[in-house]
């Protein structure tokens, strides 16, 4: 290391306030390799395998954790085919660098992160079905890991006390790094468009509607063995987009990317809800699951601003997903792609100048390098419990203030202790007006 890069990287340090990292600067020249580890490797966990790379080729992949050898395999046959592509006669020696995961540190079962843990990784991937986030992450902070948490990281209001009260302190006294999912913090157009925002660009903000309607009901990915029947904890995980247990419904699942977009260009959260839904009613219960198809909540924010958010999943509907923030002065229209302010001072972006899922894991790996705090747990929790609490209020019907979710709610959807070959009888699905508040 020359003067001028020590000095660069003790200052860094200093900055930070933190000790020198682990990972010199030289990484970014071939020297240190940054080792990742895996658990759930399913369609997410694959492209987040993939993006990774892109952001970063001194990664090497040391250790997995899963429910299905067929899924790690495909996983492995997917980076072995982009990596061919992108790197053509030299795709299988680059495939041979990163992917160091051998049959020793590949591991099955519910209990697979306990192994995985045990490994050298330097930062584990959580990328299964959302009811194991909150206790996977306290795990991987317990054991002194970097994490990159898919979203959502809770489904009820138990794990989002956890995760307040205990896992973001936890991962700052550590000085560990944790990425939560939610990409579009990382698309350079939205970041300017919020940054307008923040200049006063459409005046005070009055209200927000974010739509995202779907034409088909998501449930599993995959075909389900015929043996399994949907009261086994197997089929449930295995279907887990349609369980309320295993993903808190579409509203905590997928609208959380919607509600953090909102969240964001709003810059505050709301103090009371009031929503209703239902499930489309002919959709197959219990084969197809327990939650809603449908969830329409109104969000109301201390200074009278308000929040229509809305989601729907079902067969043959228009899909539809308009994301508008009003403000005094002007709205700015949001999308996962271009952004626009109309009114006084009109703009309009260019598209993101790099996908958004690789930007995520430049900014976890380049914290990690360089010793840098980073820590988005907090903000995808404040997200996922807007969420929560919008999904209860659509449940019961019942206007909800949010902090009856945070402080007296005693939610607790997923079992400790589980087994695959568990049985668990699958729940009624919600009734407005009749479902029961806990
Ligand atoms: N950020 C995004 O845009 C985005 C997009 C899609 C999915 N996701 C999120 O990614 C997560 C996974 O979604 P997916 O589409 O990859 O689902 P998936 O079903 O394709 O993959 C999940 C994988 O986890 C494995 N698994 C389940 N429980 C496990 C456990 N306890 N230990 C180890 N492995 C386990 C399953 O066998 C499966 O292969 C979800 O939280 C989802 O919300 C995020």
């Amino acid at each position: 290391m020359n003067r001028k890069t020590f000095l660069k990287t003790a200052a860094l340090a200093g900055a930070a306030g933190m000790v020198m990292p682990k990972f010199s600067l030289g990484a970014g020249l071939g020297s240190d390799k940054i080792k990742v580890a895996f658990v759930g490797l399913g369609g997410r966990g694959t492209g987040a395998l993939i993006n990774m790379v892109d952001a970063d080729e001194n990664i090497e992949i040391v250790a997995v954790g899963e429910l299905f050898p067929e899924r790690v395999e495909a996983a492995k046959k997917k980076l072995s085919e982009h990596l061919g592509r992108k790197y053509k006669g030299n795709g299988q020696k680059k495939f041979a660098e990163i992917w160091k995961t051998t049959g020793d540190t590949t591991f099955y079962g519910l209990d697979a992160i306990d192994k995985v843990l045990q490994t050298n990784a330097d930062v584990v991937a959580l990328v299964t079905p959302p009811c194991f986030r909150t206790p996977h992450i306290e795990k991987c902070l317990k054991a002194g890991k970097n994490v990159f948490a898919e979203k959502p990281v809770c489904v009820d209001a138990t794990q989002l006390r956890k995760i307040y009260n205990e896992l973001v302190p936890l991962a700052d006294s550590k000085g560990l790094k944790i990425l939560c999912g939610t990409q579009m913090r990382y698309h350079s157009a939205i970041q300017e468009a919020v940054n307008r925002v923040r200049d006063g660009q459409i005046g005070d903000i009055i209200a927000a509607d974010f739509l995202r309607y779907e034409s088909s009901y998501l449930h599993g990915w995959y075909d389900v063995p015929k043996n399994l029947k949907p009261d086994d904890v197997e089929y449930q995980i295995r279907e887990w987009l349609a369980f309320r247990w295993t993903s808190g419904d579409q509203i905590v699942e997928q609208y959380v990317h919607n509600l953090d977009m909102a969240l964001w260009a709003i810059g505050k959260l709301p103090v009371e809800v009031v929503g209703s839904g239902g499930r489309q009613i002919d959709i197959p219960y219990p084969e197809r699951g327990d939650r809603f198809s449908n969830c329409h909540a109104q969000y109301e924010f201390e200074d009278g601003a308000s929040l229509t958010a809305a989601c729907r999943q079902e067969d043959n509907t228009s899909p539809y997903a308009p994301f508008k923030v009003f403000g005094t002065k002007g709205t700015l229209l949001m999308s996962f792609g271009k952004q626009r302010i109309l009114g006084e001072k009109p703009w309009e972006s260019d598209y993101q100048k790099k996908p958004e899922l690789i930007c995520e894991h430049e900014a976890l790996f380049g914290a990690i390098r360089n010793g840098t705090p980073f820590n988005t747990l907090k903000t995808c929790a404040d997200s996922c419990f807007v969420a929560i609490a919008g999904r209860e209020s659509c449940y019961a019907g019942k206007r909800l203030k949010l902090a009856w979710v945070l402080e007296k709610s005693q939610q607790n959807m997923v079992p400790d202790n589980l087994k695959l070959t568990d049985k668990k009888p699958v729940e009624e699905v919600p009734v407005c007006g009749k479902y029961k508040l806990v």
